[in-house]
């Protein structure tokens, strides 16, 4: 019997299990960057734990000094080629006034889940753990390893403490006898299901993130309010000098930062990007309704598509201080913060580019504070090779639509931990869509994502369990 033959039914029969597992996740509000959510963060990782177990994955969870990461899978055989399939469980705040939904209970409406993190991480999480029960029960020879990050939102700064934890890097299949974790294998390859597509319809498979270094600005100028017909002219007010420093900053028409050096090792568009990016079937009018963008930076295809992924950026993502009520008072604050990011793309180094901020900044304005929040490098893979390929292969037989292959604007920051760590390549096979709202109010996910999802995943495992000896070799080399 093919590994094929009663899947379309798996699928179906799969849906109330799918739906029960995906609303107990989403009903944890998993908020990384919350410091009151730890409690929750735990029973997330809990949860995450007793769902693979239900399936009869191995499963553990391993502490960092962060919040924990949750490892597990079927190891099958040490003699078969290993892939693990990387997604993230915490979420963002969902502070927004716009939720017309409890935005941390599950609610379904017809085929549409809603609620955070349905779709940014946990439906897609589910949807490949659905897929390798299937596979793994229908004897495919391969090991699949699921790493579930719970730090993801706040740019992963204990991932590569757990992995080192956890996985041998030796590549030696035999477990460390001394470890109190089970000792997963060094995987010959990684799939990310964490992006988004083009569209409906419209699949996309990235092969490049990019980097971000995001940063908080504070400058406190007295030691509370005071009133401005006593004081002003005299006292300093911090909101106007904040924002002179981020108007030196970039020009905030065109989006040009004008941080000296900020460029210098910004990679040149090569002639392969260009061309994926004209065939990908990006869509400026589709792409602005999708964000609910009314206004743009520009118009031209290119030059957008350039701009979303193979550029880097100054973003300003708040602007804290001063009086906010009803109507004008006159009084001058004593302190203000700006929160920014700046995007990188390949070969900007974050550490670098901070470093020639904060110089910067201190120069424009001393009194400034400058304080660091997650580096994260960025990432392009090659196009080549069988794990792309099986990854068009997969997408196909899960969607009937070829995928484009393009590069993606935002960050994960395990991806170049895990590339670098075990010098595998990392694929990425994503199932949302922009209008499922990464980050936005109503969030929601997909039954039709899902169970095409489930499909291109057992699509998926089963091409990878036929790559073996070359990328061992190639690895090697
Ligand atoms: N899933 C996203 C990454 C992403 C964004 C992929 C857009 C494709 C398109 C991820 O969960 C995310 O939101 N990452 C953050 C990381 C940051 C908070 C350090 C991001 O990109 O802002
Ligand atoms: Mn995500
Ligand atoms: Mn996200």
């Amino acid at each position: 019997m093919s590994l094929f033959d009663g899947l379309e039914q798996y699928v179906k029969e799969s849906r109330p299990r799918f739906e029960e597992w995906l609303g107990r996740l989403v009903e944890i509000p998993t908020v990384s960057m919350d410091p009151a959510r730890r409690n929750d963060m735990r029973r997330g990782a809990e949860v995450a734990v007793d769902c693979l177990a239900a399936l009869g994955a191995q499963a553990a969870i391993v502490e960092t000094r962060g919040h924990p990461l949750v490892v597990g899978g079927w190891m099958q055989d040490p003699a078969w080629p290993t892939v693990a399939v990387y997604n993230h469980l915490d979420v963002q705040p969902a502070m927004e006034p716009e939720w017309t939904r409890e935005p941390f209970k599950f609610t379904v409406e017809g085929e549409h889940y809603y609620g955070r993190g349905t779709t940014d991480d946990k439906g897609p999480a589910l949807t490949a753990l659905l897929a390798a029960r299937y596979a793994v029960g229908r004897g495919v020879r391969l090991n699949i390893q699921f790493v579930w990050e719970l730090e993801e939102e706040i740019g992963s700064p204990h991932f590569a403490e757990g992995l080192a934890k956890t996985f041998d890097s030796t590549h030696s299949p035999q477990a460390r006898q001394d470890a109190p974790l089970p000792v997963l294998r060094r995987p010959d390859s990684v799939v990310v299901s964490d992006t988004i597509w083009l569209a409906g319809g419209r699949p996309a498979a990235p092969y490049g993130l990019r980097g971000n270094v995001a940063v908080r600005l504070i400058l406190e100028t007295a030691r509370r309010e005071a009133h401005s017909g006593l004081t002003g002219g005299a006292a300093r007010n911090p909101l106007a000098e904040l924002a002179a420093v981020l108007a030196a900053c970039v020009n905030a028409k065109t989006g040009r930062v004008t941080i000296p050096r900020f460029y210098k090792s910004v990679r040149p568009l090569g002639k392969t990007d260009r061309a994926q990016f004209l065939k990908s079937g990006f869509q400026v009018k589709a792409f602005a309704a999708a964000h609910q963008l009314t206004k743009l930076r520009a118009r031209d295809r290119l030059e957008v598509m350039k701009r979303l992924w193979a550029e880097p950026t100054f973003e300003v993502h708040g602007f804290v201080g001063g009086y906010t009520g009803p109507g004008v008072k006159t009084s001058i604050p004593p302190r203000a913060e700006a929160k920014v990011s700046m995007r990188l793309v390949p070969d900007q180094d974050p550490a670098a580019i901070f470093r020639i901020f904060r110089a910067y900044v201190r120069k424009l304005n001393p009194d400034v504070h400058v304080e660091a929040h997650g580096m994260l490098r960025p990432y392009v893979a090659d196009l080549g090779g069988p794990h792309a390929e099986a990854v068009r292969k997969a997408l196909r037989f899960g969607f009937g639509k070829e995928p484009a292959f393009i590069r993606e604007g935002g960050s994960i920051g395990a991806v170049v931990t895990m590339a670098e760590r075990w010098q595998a390549p990392v694929m990425f096979l994503g199932l949302s869509l922009p209008e499922h709202g990464y980050h936005a109010p109503n969030e929601r996910f997909d039954w039709g994502q899902a169970s095409g999802g489930m499909k291109a995943f057992v699509g998926y495992f089963d091409e990878v369990s036929r790559i073996t000896v070359k990328t061992e070799g190639s690895r090697r080399a």
